[in-house]
């Protein structure tokens, strides 16, 4: 199958390559260049592991095409520290262990970062709402919960704390 061009910026970066048309832009991150924090689970949208953000709102990167990002700004898990420094959002759910295997823990990362940016708030039950689309086998949620809630209040985002 004819392979397409593709440029994009990664992470604030202009990268490019070419890919099949049928090719996932999970795969393309992950296989063409090389990123691969970005974690593939399911593969069909269930299990948020695949979560980047695509143009601004998180979007599962397996239920795109690679031809389909063309143009667009991504960010991918690598694109959250800085400088060798974590993101303030990944030292909160570090101290809140809030992971064990770390499988989950790219997709959380990003629908929590994206969460960060939009606004909300950030009560238990609203931030369960909003993670609600990622699964984790591992930690039960809470710790989850608790790291991105400590974000929110480091970050001076949470109301009513
Ligand atoms: S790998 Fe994309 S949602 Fe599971
Ligand atoms: S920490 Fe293992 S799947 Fe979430």
């Amino acid at each position: 199958m004819t392979k397409e061009p593709i440029r994009l910026t990664v992470n604030g970066a202009p990268r490019e390559g070419v890919a099949e048309p049928r090719k996932t832009l999970a795969d393309f991150l992950r296989e063409d260049l090389q990123l691969t924090g970005t974690h593939l689970g399911c593969e069909h949208g269930v299990c948020g592991a695949c979560t980047i953000l695509l143009d601004g709102p998180a979007v599962r990167s397996c239920l795109r095409f690679g031809v389909q990002a063309d143009g667009a700004q991504i960010m991918t898990i690598e694109g959250l520290e800085r400088d060798g420094e974590l993101h303030p959002l990944q030292e909160a759910m570090r101290d809140s262990h809030s992971f064990q295997c770390g499988f989950c823990t790219p997709g959380f990362l990003m629908t929590a970062y994206a969460y960060l940016q939009d606004g909300g708030e950030f009560s238990e039950e609203e931030i369960r709402e909003e993670l609600s689309g990622n699964l984790c086998r591992c930690t039960g949620y809470q710790s989850i919960i608790d790291g991105v809630q400590l974000a929110a209040a480091r970050l001076g985002k949470a109301q009513g704390r």
